[in-house]
């Protein structure tokens, strides 16, 4: 009942069987078990069990102790509090929590055991509740104390500010592509190297400098999906490939969207390898900015598998946000898939975190995908896209 109800609650219970004989073994008669939860048996006396709660206190393997005693002719719960209260002072430090089950005599030790300040119970459920409330305290503990070591990082402000300041002069709270992948740059996250080309000749020279293979976007401010159209063309190997993709976006988007303003196109470095992941800001009328984070795709689109954590983060908080999803797997390798680099997730979303904070002119802002690269290989975004607001903030 008692393993049940931690489970339920989420609580661990020690498995390493072998470490508990160790430990149990010659203090547990043979009929009992040192398995977890270990048997003393109702045959041993308040000095046993004395030992076996002694054993326990003394291993640092043990964390904490639950300890359940049912009255029973060989014991008397008066003198097993007392043991309890004696033991215990020897190892304040490690929860030790109690539960006797029994009648008159029973309430009396609880009494006893409460006055020592050691936590006792008439019944497992209630103790093992308490203990699962201890253990969030424990945790929110922690965290609070990260919190107040955030991490800081290198941002170049100035710059970003400046990006904002002439799209708003411009009238736009929509960033152009290049925009946004210069304030990421400025925040520490990567992106994939791009050029703004207005012609095909441009757009030739440039993937000829940034080195083949190549990515060609469409850039205009009537199509907000560029792929939808037809707008993006991957994986371009050489100076043909381009031309034929060139024309080809330009013929989509005559099909697709005829009239589409179109203001050039982007040439990007391809990145190979890569997992598609997204990342991003957003701003809660009553939580303020939020970091979301999820893995690219049908995972968002169709299955809705993202987290979102309260900005600033602490680094467990970025921690859980990747562990929570439903797919977290993937980044571990599934089915002989490469091991993604999961600390360079990490740093984009702690990163996030800290942009979204020092920069309230971000209203949204979304890494759609960011590419993760094989454990080592850090992230990139390859896809960018900034809304500010219409006033500046201070
Ligand atoms: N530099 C690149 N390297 C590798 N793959 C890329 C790169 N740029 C884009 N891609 C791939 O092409 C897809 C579409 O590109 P992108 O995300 O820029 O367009 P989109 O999502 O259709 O546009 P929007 O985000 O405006 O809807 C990406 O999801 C990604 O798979
Ligand atoms: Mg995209």
């Amino acid at each position: 009942m008692a393993t049940d109800a931690c489970e339920e609650h989420g609580i661990h219970l020690l498995d390493d069987y072998k470490l508990l004989n160790r430990i149990f073994g010659g203090l547990i008669p043979y009929f009992g078990s040192t398995r977890n939860p270990v048997d003393v048996t109702g045959q041993s006396d308040e000095e046993k069990y004395a030992k076996v709660l002694r054993a326990a206190l003394a291993s640092d393997k043990i964390h904490t102790i639950l300890l359940i005693y049912c009255q029973a002719a060989q014991s008397r719960p008066r003198d097993m509090a007392r043991y309890i209260i004696e033991e215990t002072k020897r190892n304040p430090l490690k929860p030790v929590i109690t539960v006797f089950i029994g009648g008159e005599e029973s309430k009396k030790a609880i009494e006893t055991l409460l006055s020592s300040g050691i936590p006792s119970f008439p019944d497992v459920g209630r103790a093992v509740r308490s203990l699962a409330a201890y253990y969030r305290w424990v945790g929110y503990k922690k965290e609070l104390s990260q919190k107040k070591k955030l991490e800081e990082f290198d941002m170049n402000l100035e710059k970003i500010k400046n990006v904002i300041r002439s799209a708003r002069i411009e009238g736009r709270t929509q960033l152009l592509e290049t925009e946004s992948n210069d304030i990421c740059e400025a925040a520490g996250i990567k992106t994939a190297v791009t050029r703004f080309c207005e012609t095909v000749d441009e757009c030739l020279d440039q993937a000829e400098e940034l080195g083949y293979p190549v990515v060609l976007k469409v850039v205009s401010e009537d199509i907000i999906h560029k792929s939808d159209v037809g707008g993006v063309k991957v994986d371009l190997g050489s100076p043909e490939e381009l031309i034929t993709a060139y024309t080809e976006i330009m013929s989509n988007i005559g099909r697709k969207k005829p009239g589409a303003r179109i203001r050039g196109m982007l040439v990007s470095k391809m990145v190979r390898d890569g997992l598609e992941t997204i990342a991003g800001i957003s701003r809660d009328p009553q939580f303020g900015p939020i970091v979301m984070f999820g893995l690219g795709g049908v995972y968002v689109e169709a299955l809705k598998d993202v987290s979102f954590r309260v900005a600033p983060l602490t680094k467990l908080d970025a921690h859980k946000m990747v562990h929570q999803i439903r797919a977290s797997r993937l980044l571990y390798g599934f089915r002989g898939e490469k091991r993604r680099d999961i600390s360079a997730i990490i740093d984009v979303l702690l990163r996030l975190g800290q942009l979204s904070t020092k920069v309230e002119d971000i209203v949204e802002m979304d890494l759609n995908p960011l590419l993760v690269l094989p454990k080592g290989g850090g992230c990139i975004a390859v896809d960018t896209r900034i809304t500010i607001t219409k006033e500046a903030k201070p």
